[in-house]
């Protein structure tokens, strides 16, 4: 039996990652450790809460002694590691809290699985560390035919991709210093369903469906590459049972899309699905000011995941986001719950005089 330890999964990909593990593998004992800031959500995980093989602990990554007591409690062989800060802005406004979760957070947990495996009779044998990072951290591409690999050097431009990317170095200094089997994923950018509504696509659907502007930054024209989050689940199972240790993997849709296109197939999406005639929201896309440092693109070469292990996304984009918007529109209670008290604080104060 294998006894896995998923930090993170009350958030938006977390609780894809959770519900995955916990039906697919029942002999798997599976614990989720998350802080449940305003981005984490125990409704995300409703339907496996029950599920004999599931506990959920409440708690921080920062907490050495909390993360040490688990690892001794459930005598731990296994760690997806998804809690972090996640969102650009909040970052600009707040980097400490990025620099403490996504660092600290990271090395606590890094430091933990070490002390427990390294006490252990079989010492890392039979043990893996899973590090889910971003491809935020290889910086900005220019507009045309390059993409990142798994050499392209890191170059952060904004507090959240700085962290995440000094998290990635203490993984990997884990496995060059200590033996520690670690692994490491830099995907793009994710969507689909429990997407907290700050992001791009849930805030832009919940701000159709409430007539509110859609704050496009910019002209629009930065480009990300958009992969459905049950797809980047799969590559989560995939790669932690038969990625290699002490390698980098890339995890992309090979789905770039400038903002203002991606917003257009949105509104016009939404707008039929509501039964409101056609254009009925285009007035909503307001353009503000850019985003400070706003990387201009992003995209992902997978390749490698493909060579050597066979992954690709399953879903194509038109499906996946008619999906994801039916599910949102769906979801009222959802959207509702998540979006009242604190989130409304923080969209006044982040869009105010935008
Ligand atoms: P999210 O913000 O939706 O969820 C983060 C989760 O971590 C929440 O449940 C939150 O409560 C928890 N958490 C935060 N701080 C914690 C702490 N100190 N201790 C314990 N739990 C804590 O994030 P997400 O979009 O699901 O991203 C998950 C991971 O995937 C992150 O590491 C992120 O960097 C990475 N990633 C995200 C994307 C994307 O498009 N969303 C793409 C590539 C990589
Ligand atoms: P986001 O979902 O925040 O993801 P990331 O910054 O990690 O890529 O943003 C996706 C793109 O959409 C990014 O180029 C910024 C842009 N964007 C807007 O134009 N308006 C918004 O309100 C938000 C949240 C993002």
């Amino acid at each position: 039996m294998k006894k896995i330890l998923i930090t993170g999964g009350a958030g938006f990909i977390g609780s894809h990652v959770v519900r995955l593990f916990v039906n697919k593998y029942p002999d798997y004992h599976i614990i989720n450790l998350d802080k449940l800031t305003y981005a984490g959500n125990l409704a995300n995980l409703q339907d496996i809460e029950q599920a004999e093989n599931y506990t959920f602990v409440k708690g921080d990554i920062c907490d050495f002694e909390l993360v040490c007591g688990l690892f001794s409690r459930y005598k731990i062989d296994g760690v997806i590691h998804l809690a972090a800060e996640s969102h650009v802005d909040r970052s600009i406004k707040d980097p400490f809290t990025f620099a403490r979760t996504n660092v600290i957070g990271t090395l606590s947990l890094l430091q933990a699985a070490r002390l427990a495996w390294e006490a252990d009779e079989k010492g890392y044998e039979g043990k893996r560390f899973y590090h889910i990072s971003t491809d935020e951290v290889y910086g900005a591409l220019e507009m045309g035919n390059e993409f990142f690999t798994e050499q392209t050097k890191y170059d952060p431009h904004s507090p959240y991709s700085a962290s995440k990317a000094s998290s990635d170095h203490f993984v990997r200094a884990f496995h060059d210093t200590y033996g520690m089997p670690t692994i490491v994923t830099n995907c793009s950018n994710n969507y689909g369903p429990y997407q907290f509504p700050e992001k791009l696509i849930p805030l832009f659907i919940n701000n159709i469906r409430n007539r509110r502007p859609l704050p496009v930054y910019g002209k629009g024209e930065n480009v990300r590459d958009w992969l459905y989050v049950e797809d980047h689940a799969r590559a989560i199972d995939l790669i932690f049972h038969k990625g290699k240790v002490a390698e980098t993997y890339n995890i992309g849709g090979h789905n770039e899309w400038r903002n203002i296109d991606l917003i257009r197939v949105i509104v016009r999406t939404c707008d039929r699905l509501l039964g409101n005639a056609e254009g009925a929201s285009d007035d909503l896309i307001t353009f503000v000011k850019d985003r400070a440092g706003h990387d201009l693109r992003y995209a992902i070469d997978a390749s490698k995941l493909q060579r050597e292990l066979g992954w690709e996304p399953s879903l194509q984009f038109e499906e996946g986001i008619e999906r994801t918007i039916r599910w949102y529109l769906d979801n009222e209670e959802w959207l509702n719950n998540i979006t009242s008290g604190d989130y409304e604080r923080y969209y006044d104060e982040m869009y105010r005089g935008r």
